[in-house]
């Protein structure tokens, strides 16, 4: 189905302002199509002098039975057809009728011109099945006199209010509960979903004939919405976690407020799940920080076994598990006291420099390991990943790079991590001045199980590429990695924070 705008746009040359007044109109309506009990339709005039009406939109009522099963949306009818319509557009004010439709059913119609800028722009109708002059109940009485005062007010040019509250949640409808307000801020009328919600606030006295404020309602709105000349919306948490959503609409005659229908909605159940996502954040990072302390328990255990075996190989082989063990518990502490349950690498950087550096025990290599750039945010299984690569490639480094320098050297001696991310990857490089790769160095055969983690992590987990450059005049090795973004993050990951 066509939105309102390309109705608009189809089947005239109306302008974007006119078409933000109709989406405001159709914003709005479902409180009017409740309070007349009435199908609302929302006519176009187009063409050569008016000759035919496009229907741009349609509510059916809440409180009554649509006449409407079909979707008409988009129809173009001849005025001819719609004398009423007509009417009101040609004469600028509301035209009543009955209309036939056939056998002894009969529709009571009320067309009502929509003005803007003092000009008629539409027409909105409301029709519904005419039975006689039944008797109606109070609240159908007052909801009717409420309606009546909006199609008035279309008719003076005084709705939709030039000004409104945008609002965050679905619009509300009759059916959550109606306040009317005089001028003084006394409630002449509640609907009775009005009234339980008002005794879920504490107020037990008769709610008509109360003052607005006094059942624990803001009253600001109420005297925002009359200066204003729009509608206010707000929204009032108490202690006890009740949440209640206000939309006050003032009444309006010539410019002066005659009142207010104020709509009031009980969003304690929202909120309370809005609450249950934000706590989900916090489980995250205990979840971290957990599997941050059962990794400890690992490598703990681990080091227990070490110390029981006599032979050196095993104990290193040992020892290695517990450092690669180490540089994922450490993703997992860095995940455990973050904000939001997410870092970006460069954040994992530091801790995991640190770790290298604790496990060269005495200070006799005084290396210095600098990071610069970051690559944003990465999903934390990413993270983990990636962290136990660069561990990889550091401890090379300090292991194989440095080694055989003298002395002299060991003063500059570095290893430089670069972070840096564009629009289709990430890239991390690690490089040292170090005495460089041995020649004839082939990474694909030559690699102990440290470039054999690196590699299948990077080309089968990542699914990224690792390029190594040794080079013969500076002497050191350089380990770049590239992760294409669309393999690091889901669609909308990738929107949000994989690229700037
Ligand atoms: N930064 C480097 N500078 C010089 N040589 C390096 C560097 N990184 C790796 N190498 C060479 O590549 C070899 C393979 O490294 P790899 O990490 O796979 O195994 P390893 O470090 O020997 O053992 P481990 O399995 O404990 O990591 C090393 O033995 C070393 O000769
Ligand atoms: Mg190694």
């Amino acid at each position: 189905m066509a939105s309102l705008e390309e109705l608009v746009k189809k089947n005239s040359d109306l302008d974007d302002n006119l078409i933000s007044y109709f989406q405001d109109l159709t914003r709005s309506w479902g409180l009017l199509a409740d309070l007349s009990f009435s199908d609302l339709l929302l006519y176009l005039p187009v063409g050569e002098g008016f000759l035919d009406f496009v229907l741009l939109a349609h509510i059916r009522p809440t409180t009554a039975t649509t006449l409407y099963r079909a979707d008409l949306v988009g129809q173009k009818f001849e005025a001819k057809s719609r004398p009423l319509v007509s009417e009101a557009f040609d004469s600028a004010q509301i035209s009543f009728g009955k209309v036939s439709m056939g056998g002894n059913r009969e529709i009571s119609v009320m067309a009502i011109p929509v003005i803007w800028e003092g000009e008629t722009v539409a027409v909105l109708v409301s029709e519904k099945t005419f039975i006689g002059e039944p008797p109606r109940s109070e609240m159908e009485r007052t909801y009717l006199s409420i309606f009546n005062r909006f199609a008035e007010m279309f008719e003076r040019g005084e709705f939709p209010y030039g000004e409104d509250d945008r609002f965050r949640h679905r619009m509300p409808r009759l059916g959550d509960g109606l306040l009317l307000v005089n001028t003084e801020g006394q409630i002449e009328f509640a609907s009775p979903n009005a009234v339980t919600l008002l005794h879920r606030l504490g107020w037990h006295r008769p709610v008509v004939g109360s003052r607005f404020e006094e059942t624990g309602l803001s009253s600001k709105i109420l005297s925002r919405a009359f200066r204003n000349k729009g509608s206010v919306t707000d929204e009032l948490e108490r202690k006890d976690k009740t949440c209640v959503v206000s939309h006050c609409f003032p009444l309006l005659n010539s410019g002066k407020a005659t009142g207010a229908a104020v709509l009031v909605r009980d969003v304690t159940e929202l909120r309370r799940r809005d609450r249950q996502l934000i706590s989900k954040d916090a489980t995250i990072r205990e979840i971290h920080h957990r599997v941050k302390n059962n990794l400890q328990t690992i490598s703990s255990l681990l080091r227990i076994q070490g110390r029981r075996l006599d032979s050196d190989e095993a104990q290193m082989a040992l020892n290695e598990s517990v450092r690669r063990i180490g540089a994922i518990a450490v993703v997992h502490e860095t995940l455990a006291v973050s904000k939001e349950g997410e870092v970006t690498f460069g954040e994992i950087m530091r801790p995991l420099v640190e770790l290298v550096k604790e496990g060269l025990g005495s200070p006799v290599k005084p290396i210095d390991i600098e990071v610069s750039g970051d690559t944003g945010l990465l999903p934390s299984e990413v993270t983990t990943t990636l962290a136990v690569v660069v561990t990889e490639l550091l401890q090379n480094a300090l292991d194989h790079g440095f080694k055989l320098v003298t002395q002299e050297k060991i003063d500059d001696s570095r290893v430089d991590v670069l972070l840096s991310k564009d629009q289709e990857a990430v890239m991390v490089e690690v490089s040292d001045n170090g005495v460089g790769l041995p020649e004839d160095f082939d990474i694909e055969k030559d690699g102990g199980l440290g470039l054999t983690i690196v590699k299948t992590f990077i080309q089968q987990e990542l699914e990224g590429s690792l390029n190594v450059v040794s080079h013969p005049e500076t002497k050191g090795a350089r380990f770049q990695i590239r992760l294409p973004s669309d393999k690091l993050f889901t669609e909308d990951e990738y929107e949000g924070k994989g690229v700037e």
